[in-house]
């Protein structure tokens, strides 16, 4: 896949996914996606110990779920144009949107990825989906603890908070201070469908207002 883009630069791949991921990043001037994505990383390994994920797994999808940062923004439309994609309308605004599935297709044609977890965490980092995996959760999470602009997000506090309760609650608590806050462009159809989801999670919020936004007093309930 990257080799269809003549600006980018390809190191000699020595096979091991996170080197080699330091060296493209590098060798196309990424350095700073390479920071974020290594925090991302570590992260994800955390979540991954409080609630007994994969550990190299969450580890991957850190590393590797960025990747696209090599592409140049305005090439993604096209990119998702020529290959017939849906391409859903918040993508047509605002196309740095698919760089989460555009990172799917790095990792797997040029990074050897088959694990369908790490592909369906990385596809889905951003927006996440309805139904989601504790893996693709892990990821969405991890990437919004170690976001990656500058200081602390406004959020981490209450979504740390969320993250002792369960995935599915910070994930939630998250997806609801972005849009209570307006810090959201244009939801995609997938992040609607997973707060959706979620929402609807069938007795697990307690304290919950209903249609409302997540608010910090969520529980979850034992059964
Ligand atoms: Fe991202
Ligand atoms: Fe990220």
């Amino acid at each position: 896949m990257l080799s269809g883009f003549s600006y980018i630069t390809i190191p000699g791949f020595s096979g091991d996914i996170k080197s080699d991921v330091k060296k493209l990043l590098y060798a196309n001037k990424k350095s700073k996606t390479y920071r974020h994505v290594k925090a991302v990383a570590i992260t994800d390994i955390k979540i991954a110990e409080q609630y007994k994920l994969d550990i190299n797994i969450c580890e991957l999808c850190g590393y590797l779920h960025d990747i696209s940062a090599v592409i140049d923004r305005n090439d993604m439309l096209a990119y998702a144009v020529e290959n017939n994609w849906h391409i859903d309308e918040a993508e047509k605004k605002f196309p740095m949107l698919l760089h989460q599935r555009i990172s799917r297709v790095i990792a797997e044609q040029d990074f050897n990825i088959t694990d369908k977890r790490i592909l369906s965490a990385i596809e889905c980092h951003s927006t996440l989906k309805s139904n989601p995996s504790d893996y693709d959760m892990a990821l969405f999470i991890a990437d919004k603890l170690s976001w990656d602009q500058n200081g602390k997000p406004p959020f981490y506090d209450i979504l740390r908070d969320a993250l002792n309760q369960s995935l599915e609650a910070a994930s939630l608590v998250y997806m609801g201070y972005i849009v209570e806050n307006k810090m959201i462009l244009h939801p995609h159809q997938w992040f609607n469908e997973s707060m959706e989801f979620l929402r609807n999670l069938k007795n697990n919020f307690v304290g919950y207002d209903g249609p409302g936004v997540p608010r910090k007093y969520i529980k979850f309930t034992q059964d």
